[in-house]
């Protein structure tokens, strides 16, 4: 058994602290590729430094490459050194490598998964995870069935007594409901309900976290958070690089399955639902699903959507290939990089706002917010000539990169005349708060290994999203046309901006 440390950062007289997880261990299937280098053994390392995983941790990885423990914890080393958001400790660095284990093997392969149990075993006695293990899929979705019976075979699946076994899987969750169906009938057939955690990093980010304070912890906005006030909803989420080397992930999926299905859907689900009887993982989802099972799509989609795919341009001052020029792609693919949708939501809250959601790579800034609108006021007692440059009221949730909050409201200039003109007032993380946000991945490996689920999509969320996307992906691929092209560094095909002029409205400019 290894010696406990004391983590200097931690005051054990406060209080206030968040849990600890339990004696665990993750096993991370992919831990070569790009997710596990970048966020996962970051996250790990960063929750080791503040003090929030026990002192009988292990992390195990588990790839084909021909590697031993040292070779593995020098990979895991530099991906901390290069990517981790706290500061490297030595203390807390060597005694969280005594955990670390590698397996080499490849999915189809028996024995690989019979050492693997076998390492867990000794961990569970030299490091004292007691027998609790995460099995984190950090690979193509295609192999997940393989590894889950895999681990069924190896009887890795199984915990004895009060141990627990928890599979994490990441996006995406099946390509349509069909798929989507299949595989959590595949899942649930070797690990119950509720220890399957289906990663949406997006639910991890404190801004996201921050709309159900907002709304639940104010007085204020609650009263004008309805079809009464708010004209209608944008959620964006914007990408200024293109698909670079990620050609087997990306092509025939397309912007909308990466990212309206899962992240969009479920930062629209969290804006529009009612208050939860509590932060309870069951009320919350119930409250999430009420509003997924209330979207409607407009009759004719072909008005209520549009798709695009960049073409070459300028991006900061470099020059950039368009979609089909990229390496690896087909030169006649259809896939889309940029989706842009309208949905209404049949409540009474919600009749008549349309909630608009936008997605693209290669647009003109790396930006995600969610953006209410707000009626106009029903009269302007001012001279029309006073009120020129008013714009409509606006609430913006800037969930990324410039986290905070913005409210957008007529002000008059100052001067002799009454004139009003829009002013910001801004909430800023960085200016209010002297604690740095915790990535996403943080918090969520956190909640797996402490078995707290809210912030994890349920099976009936992930179908009820594919129910609302499905059609509209009908809708395209029967159309069979190329999306239409837009230049990179702009904001999208000239169809998206002609969605929106069709109901009166612009999209922002964030
Ligand atoms: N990258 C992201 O930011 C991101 C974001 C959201 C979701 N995701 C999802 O997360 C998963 C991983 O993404 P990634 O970008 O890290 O992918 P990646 O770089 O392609 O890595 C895939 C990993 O899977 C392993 N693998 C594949 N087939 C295997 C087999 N038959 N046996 C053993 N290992 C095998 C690879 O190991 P080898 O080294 O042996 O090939 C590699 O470690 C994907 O499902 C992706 O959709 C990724």
């Amino acid at each position: 058994m290894s010696t406990e440390y004391v983590n200097p950062l931690r005051d054990p007289r406060d209080k206030r602290l968040p849990r600890i997880a339990g004696p665990s261990g993750i096993v991370i299937f992919g831990v070569t590729g790009d997710l596990s280098r970048k966020k996962l053994m970051p996250a790990i390392y960063d929750l080791a430094n503040r003090g929030l995983l026990p002192p009988g941790f292990a992390l195990v990885g588990f790839a084909r490459r021909d590697w031993d423990n040292e070779d593995f914890s020098k990979v895991v080393h530099d991906a901390v050194r290069e990517h981790a958001r706290t500061p490297f400790s030595e203390q807390v660095w060597r005694h969280l490598a005594e955990g670390f284990r590698f397996v080499q093997g490849s999915f189809g392969d028996d024995d690989a998964f019979d050492t693997l149990a076998s390492t867990l075993a000794d961990l569970d006695r030299v490091r004292g995870t007691g027998g609790n293990h995460a099995f984190y899929f950090s690979i193509p979705p295609n192999a997940f069935p393989v590894v889950l019976q895999q681990l069924r075979r190896s009887g890795l699946a199984d915990p004895h007594g009060d141990e627990w076994r928890r599979v994490v899987i990441e996006k995406p969750f099946g390509h349509d409901l069909a798929s989507a169906q299949e595989l959590n009938t595949i899942v649930n057939d070797v690990f119950p309900k509720e220890s399957v955690f289906r990663i949406d990093h997006y639910l991890g980010k404190e801004t996201v976290q921050n709309l159900l304070a907002l709304r639940f912890a104010n007085q204020l906005y609650e009263p004008i958070w309805n079809a009464n006030y708010v004209d209608h909803v944008q959620i964006t989420m914007a990408e200024d690089i293109g698909i670079g080397g990620r050609a087997g992930y990306y092509d025939g999926i397309g912007a909308a399955r990466d990212v309206i299905q899962n992240h969009l859907l479920q930062l629209m689900a969290l804006t529009a639902m009612e208050e939860p009887v509590s932060f309870d993982p069951k009320n919350l989802r119930t409250e999430k699903i009420k509003v997924l099972s209330a979207v409607r799509l407009p009759a004719d989609l072909g008005q209520a959507t549009a798709r695009g795919q960049y073409a070459g341009g300028w991006q900061g001052g470099q020059k950039v290939v368009g979609y089909l020029e990229e390496e690896g792609f087909s030169p006649t693919s259809k896939t889309e990089t940029y989706a842009a949708v309208k949905l209404l939501v049949d409540n009474r809250r919600w009749a008549g706002v349309p909630f608009y959601l936008r997605t693209g790579k290669r647009l003109g800034k790396r930006v995600t917010e969610i953006a209410v609108i707000f009626k106009r006021a029903p009269h302007l007692p001012f001279a029309r000539t006073d009120t020129e440059e008013l714009g409509s009221n606006a609430l913006v949730i800037r969930v990324q990169p410039d986290e905070g909050v913005t409210i957008r409201f007529g002000s008059k200039v100052p001067g002799p005349s009454m004139e009003v003109r829009d002013v910001n007032m801004d909430f800023s993380y960085g200016q209010s708060f002297t604690e740095a946000s915790p990535e996403a991945y943080e918090r969520l490996i956190l909640d797996v290994l402490l078995g707290e689920p809210s912030l994890f999509p349920q099976d009936e969320e992930v179908e009820l999203s594919w129910k609302i996307l499905d059609p509209i992906e009908r809708y395209w691929a029967k159309l069979n046309s190329q999306p239409e092209p837009y230049t990179a560094g702009t904001w999208g095909p000239a169809s998206s901006d002609a969605m929106m002029a069709r109901d009166g409205r612009v999209w922002r400019r964030p």
